[in-house]
């Protein structure tokens, strides 16, 4: 796709803009602004600035989300009694025993306590109820990289000196350890995520799960956990996880997806040298363009072309993936895998390049209109043959106003993206060919390495060399002078992402990973979601930014950024990460436990 501007015989492009703006300047005051005075080729008229007969798109997504949050915050329980009422009828079983104890941590901690934030725990943890107590018990103390809990101390162990991953997690377990039964903890300390059981599989142990769902009477709940004596006495036969070597991941992936999805009929693509397929028009699952289920826009099952548009799927730099199911943490996964998610490690850390440190940003008036990216071309392992696949690639190529502008003016096709035709968005600075200009006025994106392979150097890749100019890296403390905060997914999730959350920038996020935090976060509330093409990104600048200074949102824009920030403290603080912990932990020791079925917290029903 791509709009050849009427202007490109055209000396300069600037002074039309003087012009332009000149004239938007008087003609707005009248409501009216046509480029007929530039259009020139005789093409209908077209307005350039509408006031929108109807609500603009995101406007309505955000009138939306602000609805879904509110709903979401009146669910709140403020005493122990209807948290475990809730729980009874969210999840059809008694809370696990210790429930009044991490009320109690939650309480005393100041968290908002809302049943649906802690969701992602049962979907993680759900299908382990069709695998019997003993084998999980097992598979966990086995495996090379373990954390252990054994009378509120923490230990690990792992294959080389230090991982410092595992030292975070020891640390986050360590601090709510006095709380909790003896576990063994199998820990993912790869990038990537690993376990692909397939859907059928785990289809058939949620139907065990949702079997097994009672209120057991009170006077058979077994209300202690049963240890781990047996496993400290003897020791379990080793368990083989049985990880397959390295290989093209998407078919494996796809084994995740349930049988009717698009990913499961989807043709299996291996050249990735070829420009990347990207939507004509708008993405799939949008509201005229923009995303509005974020569930459905992140999933690679129901966007089938996201095999050729992430490095995940084009080429990972390590994967070892296996089918069977076994109780393995680790910080992010994709909708697809199985593996029980912890706040990832970086998310604890202290250390300013992940967390952005004590800083979070100036007043939103004094931050720039500009939209920042610094990061690594990561990824994946990006070649010769398959970088024009990549995702942060593609987005600051995408927002490199040169490279757009070179693609308005020549015919030549860019490698790695389209631009968007006029009839889909009907932005104002697609509509004569002036994107490149317009986007070179916000945008500053940049690689600060370019992990070429074979490796040439941070600042030298040969194959990139020509689209591409190394920045030096910028201390998030610093980005946050900017107003809009793009967020990409490197090797897996981004770590970056809570800072962002927490600053007084606001965040443009698109990511196929799925975090411990998903249910607590509202697009369009707390962020801004993106689709994984990028090609909403536009779009979403424009009406935030508005176009050279005309039609934009910004109050909205601001109000995201700070809603997400005032948010972020409330359910995202590392208070909120030991919350999470503590009952993700309180209910894996009870799967772990023999008597599990009727183990549960009933002190509320005896009174
Ligand atoms: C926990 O650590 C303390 C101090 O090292 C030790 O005295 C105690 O025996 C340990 N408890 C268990 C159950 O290992
Ligand atoms: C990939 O496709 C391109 C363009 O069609 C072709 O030139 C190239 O040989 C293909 N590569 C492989 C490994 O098949
Ligand atoms: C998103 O789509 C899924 C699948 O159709 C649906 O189950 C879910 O309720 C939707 N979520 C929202 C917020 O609309
Ligand atoms: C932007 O694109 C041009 C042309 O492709 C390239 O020369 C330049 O290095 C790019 N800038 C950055 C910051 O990557």
């Amino acid at each position: 796709m791509r709009l050849l501007s009427p202007f490109s015989t055209t000396p300069s492009l600037n002074s039309r803009f003087a012009q332009l703006i000149l004239l938007a300047a008087i003609l707005t005051a009248a409501g009216w602004l046509y480029v007929s005075s530039f259009g020139g080729s005789g093409q209908t008229h077209i307005p350039l600035v509408t006031s929108h007969k109807g609500t603009h798109p995101i406007d309505t997504l955000i009138q939306d989300a602000d609805r879904i949050s509110k709903a979401l915050l009146a669910q709140e329980t403020t005493d122990v009694e209807s948290a475990a009422r809730v729980y009874r009828e969210l999840r059809g079983r008694h809370p696990p025993p210790g429930f009044d104890i991490w009320f109690k941590f939650a309480q005393d901690n100041k968290a908002v306590i809302v049943e649906d934030f802690f969701d992602q725990i049962y979907h993680d943890l759900n299908p382990f109820w069709g695998v019997p107590a003993r084998e999980i018990r097992q598979q966990a103390n086995d495996f090379v990289h373990r954390i252990s809990v054994r009378g509120g101390n923490v230990t690990q162990r792992t294959d080389i000196d230090q991982r410092p991953w595992m030292d975070l997690w020891q640390n986050l377990v360590q601090s709510i350890a006095q709380h909790l039964p003896d576990i063994d903890l199998a820990i993912n300390v790869m990038d990537e995520s690993r376990l692909v059981v397939p859907w059928e599989t785990v289809d058939a142990y949620m139907g065990t799960e949702f079997k097994s769902r009672r209120l057991t009477p009170i006077s058979d709940v077994v209300s202690k956990y049963s240890g781990l004596v047996d496993l400290d006495r003897v020791p379990p036969p080793p368990f083989d996880p049985e990880f397959l070597p390295y290989g093209p991941y998407w078919s494996l992936a796809v084994a995740g997806c349930p049988p009717g999805s698009p990913a499961r009929s989807a043709p299996l693509e291996t050249n990735f040298s070829t420009p990347p397929l990207l939507p004509p028009e708008y993405p799939l699952y949008s509201y005229q363009g923009y995303v509005s289920n974020w569930t459905l826009a992140k999933s690679p099952c129901d966007n089938p072309n996201l095999q050729g548009l992430h490095g995940t799927f084009v080429e990972p730099i390590s994967t070892s993936t296996s089918k069977k199911l076994f109780p393995l943490f680790g910080g992010s996964k994709l909708p697809m895998n199985n593996e029980i998610l912890l706040p990832p490690a970086m998310y604890w850390t202290s250390d300013p390049f992940y967390s952005g440190g004590a800083a979070h940003g100036g007043p939103w008036e004094e931050k720039l209109d500009k939209l920042i990216w610094r990061g690594a071309a990561s990824g994946g392992r990006n070649t010769r043959d398959n970088w024009i696949r990549f995702q942060r690639h593609r987005f600051v190529s995408m927002m490199n106003g040169t490279s757009i502008q070179q693609a308005e003016t020549s015919s030549q096709s860019p490698p790695n993206f389209d631009i968007p035709s006029y009839t889909a968005y009907q932005l104002t600075a697609l509509r004569n060919g002036y994107l490149g200009d317009w986007v070179a006025t916000f945008a500053d994106t940049a690689f600060v390495h370019l992990l070429c392979f074979p490796d040439e150097g941070s600042e030298l890749c040969s194959y990139t060399n020509p689209y591409y100019k190394v920045a030096k890296e910028m201390p998030m403390s610093e980005q946050y002078a900017n107003k809009y905060l793009p967020d990409i997914d490197g090797n897996s999730f981004s770590g970056r992402y809570r800072g962002f959350l927490g600053s007084t920038s606001v965040p443009i996020k698109a990511t196929i990973y799925n975090e411990w935090h998903d249910s607590r976060l509202v697009p369009w509330k707390h962020f801004i979601p993106m689709d994984n093409t990028f090609v909403d990104i536009y779009g979403i600048m424009d009406h935030f930014l508005g176009f050279r200074g005309i039609g934009g949102h910004d109050n909205a824009a601001k109000n995201i950024a700070l809603d997400g920030k005032a948010w972020a403290e409330k359910v995202l603080r590392r208070e909120d990460m030991q919350i999470y912990v503590l009952r993700l932990l309180l209910e894996y020791a009870r799967i772990c436990d023999d008597n599990r079925e009727r183990m549960g917290w009933v002190e509320d029903l005896k009174a």
